[in-house]
């Protein structure tokens, strides 16, 4: 297996081996044409995942929580190029993968390729599909309900709908049990890309999802003596009924691309006097959080989600090297937007990630007066909801 490239918790080593066992006794194999089918929808942190552990791969140094974006939705399909061979037969050429991207910026009729198969997505295919990588390429289509230039981490819902679609051709709803299936598709949705594990949840109605960490016990067949075991999965959290009203827009200030990506963002988070301090902060608040989301306290979640985007940030730009996505442009609107919600009223409240374009989550009967607060900016400024 070509596992090596990531090193991937051990019970996703097991469900890996189990898939090429099924494979070794013919209960599982994928041919030319065979398609898989997935979708997901993308989600904005409210207490955000922001710094990875060094030697764990994926593994996030916080606890984290989302809501999730039910209008922003990725859409993929994949295809197998190439055929499956018996075991120890090794094909004379494998088909590379192929990737497709479009979004809703562009008319069905001109589907073109948006974007090259990166090393990352690569050594990505081949690690998930290790039980067949070595004879197969994959095609895949993936397609954006929203413009993939909005700013919004297209990554969790693209990410999250690939696992899905994989899933899907793998016929993994038959082959594994539902909790198997779920950790699968959470494990490797996290390494694609660490958010887009809060966007796999299997379970209806997931609103509001946590990715935290599971203490798990293991014996060793040597030993009488168990060991601790430090996991992350997500849990969908309960949410008291009037969240059914809280709605999401983004205002998006710039479509240039990241001058910092994501990933190495995480990688020096620590490298900032602030991390630790932040990390410590976020495990107390995760719980308030919780609560607060139950109770349908919403100015707690308010200020929670604000001082966290702000905290965040004050990580990014203290760290070495910094980044910088709290730009003059992106304060300016937030303090209006602060002025604004005063004056007006309304239960409302933003937050950002690594880019300049601000989220905003506000209850529906206040929709009129976000889209007031847009038009009174007079800045070419686009809005997405
Ligand atoms: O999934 P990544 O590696 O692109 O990291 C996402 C980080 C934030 O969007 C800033 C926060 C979060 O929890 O989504």
């Amino acid at each position: 297996m070509q596992s090596a490239l990531f090193s991937i918790p051990n019970k996703l080593k097991i469900l890996q081996e189990k898939l090429l066992a099924l494979r070794a006794n013919e209960k599982l194999f994928l041919q030319n044409g065979d398609v898989g089918l997935g979708s997901a929808p993308s989600n904005i942190a409210l207490l955000k995942y922001w710094g990875k552990s060094l030697t764990e791969y994926q593994t996030p140094d916080n606890p984290s929580l989302s809501f999730t974006l039910e209008n922003f939705r990725s859409t993929t399909k994949v295809t197998v190029l190439g055929r499956f061979f018996p075991e120890g037969h090794k094909p004379e050429f494998i088909p590379p993968h192929e990737f497709y991207l479009t979004d809703s910026s562009i008319s069905n009729n001109t589907v073109r390729p948006l974007s090259d198969v990166s090393d990352k997505l690569e050594k990505f295919l081949n690690a998930i599909l290790s039980p067949f990588a070595t004879d197969i390429g994959i095609k895949i289509e993936s397609h954006n309900n929203f413009p993939t230039a909005c700013g919004l981490a297209s990554s969790a819902s693209g990410m999250a709908a690939l696992c899905m679609a994989i899933a899907n051709l793998l016929n993994l709803e038959k082959h594994f049990s539902k909790m198997e299936l779920q950790y699968w598709l959470m494990q490797w949705a996290r390494i694609g890309s660490g958010s887009a594990i809060r966007s796999v949840c299997l379970e209806k109605n997931a609103k509001f999802v946590s990715w935290e960490f599971v203490q798990h016990k293991i014996h060793s067949h040597d030993s009488l003596q168990a060991h601790t075991h430090t996991d992350s999965i997500i849990k969908n959290i309960a949410y008291h009924s009037n969240w059914k009203k809280l709605k999401h827009c983004v205002f998006v200030l710039n479509t240039e691309k990241k001058i910092t990506s994501s990933s190495d963002g995480h990688r020096v988070a620590h490298t900032s006097p602030l991390h630790q301090i932040r990390v410590n902060q976020v495990t107390t608040q995760f719980k308030d959080l919780k609560d607060a989301i139950k109770n349908f306290d919403f100015d707690v979640v308010a200020m929670l989600t604000e001082h966290d985007a702000l905290l965040m940030h004050a990580v990014m730009q203290t760290s070495t090297p910094p980044a910088i996505y709290l730009t003059h442009e992106v304060s300016h609107v937030i303090s209006e937007f602060i002025k604004f919600r005063r004056k007006e009223k309304i239960k409302a409240f933003w937050t950002l990630d690594a880019g300049p374009n601000i989220h905003f989550l506000y209850l529906s009967q206040h929709r009129k007066k976000m889209l007031k607060f847009h038009h009174s900016l007079k800045l070419p400024i686009k809005i997405y909801e």
